[in-house]
């Protein structure tokens, strides 16, 4: 069974498409879902932003400042005074409150799950833009409702200048090179560092399907803390048969390519590597939305009877590793445990499927080293039963 998908909404190999314009190049796609269904009006989304778990912002572009920023959770009365026209509301990962947005995230699978950030929706006013700015993540934009005007710039970088604003990061100078105006349906990808500038032409709603990538100061800092965990203090510096110093207040060379030798010796440990990243990148958004729960062994057997299915927390992230044939490791929401490779095919649906059917679970009954497994993400919260998950 493949979980992944070989071509892109609108139909480009997949291939092609990494090959081509991942990291590299934008790309319009024209109808990548035609007769899209915006899966959420402009007020569901209003509502949205009411909710105190939700992270949502609204950009006015002639506020009390130039470009204001408004941070949510925002009361009742925020959209009546608002102008008619030049503003944008933003609303963070809607696809851990809303199913249906989630859904979305199934037509991206020719790219790793684990890369996937969020889908934030903008709705904005005619004329309303967030200005333009460069992301350092790679975004697919796909319009749902109304249209947008997009202008795509040069390529930037922490130096390109930005206008003096405290939180925004608008750039001072946009170099246009194209320009689109997408309706319902199509779909802009941007790699990382581009500029761009969209303009609602009317009312309109874009989906921003954002992947994310660790900085190399994240990979760096969380990765040397994961191995100091897991370290003693015995193990130390060594200049056993060193020469005798020159000055003795100097750091000389031969030091400097000892530690070298230390740190590259260090990070050599795959195991330790592999281990590491599968736990930071299922780190959850929001790790209080994942609730643990009493386990409960009879529960979980009288649900399978009962033809009732597992659900996804919409919040939990999940991947997993292979290690050299011998077993294998489940990542879960930031966590990881080591499994027997019987259990791959298992593996490979939990991870998957935000669904998993009773008939589907039914092959692994007899299994216990399956049901236990179904039951510790039960009771850490990463699964949920079939009508708990409302
Ligand atoms: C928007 O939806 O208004 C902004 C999305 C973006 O530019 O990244
Ligand atoms: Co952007």
């Amino acid at each position: 069974m493949s979980f992944s998908v070989t071509t892109l909404p609108g139909g480009m190999s997949a291939d092609v498409f990494l090959r081509d314009y991942w990291q590299k190049k934008p790309l319009l796609i024209r109808q990548a879902f035609p007769d899209f269904e915006n899966p959420l009006t402009p007020d569901e989304l209003a509502g949205l932003s009411l909710e105190q778990e939700v992270e949502s912002r609204i950009v006015l572009e002639h506020g009390a400042t130039p470009w204001e920023l408004r941070q949510g959770p925002f009361g009742e009365d925020t959209y009546q005074t608002l102008p008619e026209r030049d503003w944008t509301l933003l609303v963070q990962a809607v696809d851990q409150f809303v199913p249906e947005v989630a859904e979305l995230l199934q037509a991206f699978r020719f790219l790793p799950s684990w890369r996937a950030d969020d889908v934030m929706i903008s709705y904005a006013a005619p004329g309303g833009s967030v200005g333009p700015h460069y992301d350092n993540y790679d975004v697919f934009l796909l319009q749902g409702h109304g249209h947008r005007r997009w202008k795509i710039g040069q390529s930037c970088n922490p130096e390109s200048p930005l206008l003096e604003h405290p939180d925004l990061r608008i750039l001072r100078d946009f170099e246009q090179q194209e320009e689109w105006v997408l309706a319902p349906g199509d779909m802009l990808y941007l790699p990382p560092g581009l500029a761009h500038y969209g303009i609602a032409e009317d009312d309109c709603m874009t989906y921003s399907i954002g992947f994310r990538a660790p900085s190399h100061a994240e990979v760096l800092a969380h990765f040397s803390d994961f191995l100091g965990q897991h370290m003693g203090d015995q193990q130390r510096y060594s200049d056993a048969g060193m020469n005798t110093p020159a000055d003795p207040a100097q750091i000389d060379e031969d030091t400097v390519e000892r530690l070298q030798r230390l740190i590259l010796e260090l990070v050599q440990d795959k195991e330790a590597l592999g281990t590491w990243f599968g736990r930071f990148m299922t780190e959850p958004r929001y790790p209080e939305l994942i609730e643990a729960q009493e386990p409960d062994a009879d529960m979980l057997a009288e649900a399978l009877d009962n033809g009732f299915g597992l659900v996804r927390n919409p919040s939990a992230r999940l991947a997993w590793r292979q290690e050299q044939d011998q077993y294998l490791m489940l990542f879960a929401s930031g966590e990881h445990c080591l499994l027997p490779t019987q259990l791959l095919p298992l593996v490979q649906l939990i991870c998957n499927q935000d669904y998993l059917d009773a008939e589907q679970l039914n092959s692994w009954r007899q299994n216990d080293e399956a049901m236990q497994l179904l039951e510790q993400l039960l009771a850490k919260g990463d699964l949920l039963m079939e009508g708990d998950d409302e």
